[in-house]
C-alpha cells in the first residue's frame, strides 16, 4: 500500500471518528448501517430489528433513531454492550444455541430486519480471519431461519476471500435480492463489504438441523412456527 493511500485512509478514519464523537455515536460504524440505509432504504418505522455482534452499540443508536419508538431493538455480542434507551441487549456468542434461545424469548415474534457487522478476533492470516467472518455470515443466516419474516431484510459485513462465491450462493437461495455494497465510511483499503440482501424467502427444510442439539430440546420444538 503507497504512502499517500495509507495517509488517505488514516484521514478518513479519523473524519468519522471526530464526526461520532460529535454527533454521540458509539462507533464510527454508525455512519456505515446510515449509508447502507440511505442507499438502500432498509429501515422503516415499527420495523424490529436484531444486531448481531452489536457492540458498542452504534449500529444500535442508529436503529433506535430510525425505526422510532414503536419499533423493536435487540442487539447482541460477546461482549457486554452499555444500555441504550429502548434497546434490549443480550450477551453470548450467536453460535451457541444458548444465546438463540434467548433471543428467540425476547425478540417473541419474527424480525423485520437481521443486521449484522460480527467481526472475528484477527489473527493476521487472512484465509483464517476470511473463513472466520464467512463462518459468522453463515451462522447469521442460520438465525434468519429462525426469525426473519417473510420478505425480511438482511445486512452483513463480510471479510472478501475465496469463500465469498459460496456465501453469495447461501444468500441467493434465500433472498430474492442481494447486492454488494462498500459505504464511504469503510476505509478503502479495508477488506470489509457489506451484502444487503432482501426479499427473504424462508427455507423448506429448517436450518436448525445445521445448529447443534439444543439441551433444553422441548423448549425448542415447541415452538411449531420455527419449523
Ligand atoms: C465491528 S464490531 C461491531 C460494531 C457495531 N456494529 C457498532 O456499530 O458499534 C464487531 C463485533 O462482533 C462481535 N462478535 C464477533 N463474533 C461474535 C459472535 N460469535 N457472537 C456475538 N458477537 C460476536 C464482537 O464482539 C464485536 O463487538
Amino acid at each position: 500500500m503507497s504512502m499517500h493511500v495509507r495517509w488517505l485512509d488514516e484521514r478518513r478514519r479519523e473524519h468519522y471518528h471526530k464526526l461520532a464523537k460529535k454527533e454521540g455515536y458509539r462507533s464510527r460504524a454508525s455512519f456505515k448501517i446510515m449509508q447502507i440505509d440511505d442507499h438502500f432504504n432498509i429501515f422503516r418505522r415499527g420495523n424490529s430489528i436484531v444486531d448481531l455482534g452489536a457492540s458498542p452499540g452504534g449500529w444500535l443508536q442508529v436503529a433506535r433513531e430510525r425505526v422510532g419508538a414503536s419499533g423493536v431493538v435487540i442487539g447482541v455480542d460477546l461482549k457486554p454492550i452499555k444500555p441504550i434507551k429502548g434497546v434490549t441487549t443480550i450477551v453470548g456468542d450467536i453460535t451457541d444455541n444458548n444465546t438463540v434461545f434467548e433471543l428467540l424469548n425476547k425478540l417473541k415474534g419474527k424480525a423485520d430486519i437481521v443486521l449484522s457487522d460480527m467481526a472475528p478476533n484477527v489473527t493476521g492470516c487472512y484465509s483464517i480471519d476470511h473463513a472466520r467472518s464467512v463462518y459468522l455470515c453463515m451462522s447469521a443466516v442460520n438465525i434468519c431461519n429462525l426469525i426473519l419474516k417473510m420478505n425480511g431484510q438482511f445486512v452483513t459485513k463480510v471479510f472478501m476471500g475465496n469463500m465469498f462465491n459460496i456465501l453469495m450462493n447461501r444468500l441467493k437461495t434465500h433472498f430474492q435480492s442481494v447486492k454488494i455494497y462498500s459505504p464511504d465510511a469503510s476505509r478503502p483499503t479495508s477488506s470489509e463489504v457489506y451484502i444487503i440482501s432482501k426479499g427473504f424467502l424462508p427455507s423448506i427444510t429448517s436450518d436448525i438441523k445445521c445448529i447443534e442439539r439444543p439441551k433444553n430440546e422441548n423448549e425448542f420444538y415447541k415452538r411449531g412456527d420455527l419449523l
